[in-house]
């Protein structure tokens, strides 16, 4: 059945509930979870189209070796997270998002955006991209997908956007610096996002861990004075196919 004739069908079933009924079902539509699985199965589709959009404009060469093999279980090219983490990090790592800020540093493609627009029910997504041809792309499918609405995409360097970093709610990161900046240039970024991401409560999502993160850099950072990690349960998928080691490089911080 296509869109127009299941609204009409859904209209006309509606005429033929008692009129004393139709409020309560009316009611019951706008709020009953019953129908999680349908929505659920809709934005899995559409981001599965979106990879697709994003894998006929990236030219192959972008794309390491190892990540042609990924991109076959859907992963969202290269360094980026698959539907899979998406929807862990929004089911099961993060609360409910309604009224929050997420801000994603380094979104290039976009993905923990669009994973949040269709996932959560954060207020506001902001991604922070330093480089202008992945912000190009991100607007595309922003303009294509409509997401603009709660998505916004800044071409900018995050060590330069300290006042968003402050008053965000929740802050991704995942792999941001450790294979785009010089150990020198690290050194710095983490120590002005452990500046900066200082919202009491707020909290922060890593992949991999702080600890891995910042192994081998020479930073002034205390985490014990910064961040208590959030246990994670990892079980969560108990299908095979389910890449395991791929979770548990996710990690979640409270910013104390
Ligand atoms: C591994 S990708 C993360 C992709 C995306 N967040 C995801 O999870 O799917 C890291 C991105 O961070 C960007 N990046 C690195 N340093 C940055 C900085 N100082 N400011 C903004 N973006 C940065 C890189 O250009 C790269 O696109």
């Amino acid at each position: 059945m296509d869109f127009r004739s299941a609204q009409r069908a859904i209209l006309q079933l509606l005429g033929s509930v008692a009129p004393a009924d139709r409020t309560a079902l009316l009611q019951w539509m706008r709020t009953t979870r019953d129908f999680d699985e349908f929505i659920h199965d809709n934005t899995d589709i559409m981001l599965k189209n979106i990879a697709d959009d994003l894998r006929n404009c990236l030219p192959l060469e972008t794309m390491l070796s190892s990540e042609h093999l990924a991109l076959q279980k859907v992963r969202f090219l290269s360094h980026s997270l698959s539907i899979v983490e998406l929807k862990f990090i929004y089911h099961h790592v993060l609360p409910d998002l309604s009224g929050k800020v997420l801000v994603d540093v380094g979104s290039r493609l976009g993905t923990v955006l669009y994973g949040g627009y269709l996932y959560s029910s954060a207020i506001q997504l902001y991604g922070v991209e330093l480089n202008g041809d992945f912000c190009q792309l991100q607007e595309m499918v922003i303009k294509k997908y409509q997401f603009s609405d709660r998505i916004k995409v800044l071409h900018a360097d995050i060590c330069t956007q300290g006042s968003l970093l402050q008053n965000a709610d929740v802050i991704i990161m995942n792999n941001v610096f450790e294979y785009f900046l010089n150990e020198a240039q690290q050194v710095s970024a983490w120590e002005y996002i452990s500046h900066n991401v200082r919202k009491k409560g707020s909290l922060l999502v890593t992949v991999p861990s702080l600890e891995d993160s910042l192994s081998g850099l020479q930073t002034n950072i205390e985490l014990s004075l910064w961040v208590e990690e959030v246990p994670l349960n990892y079980e969560v998928y108990p299908q095979k196919d389910i890449d395991r080691e791929a979770l548990e490089q996710i990690h979640l911080y409270k910013i104390l």
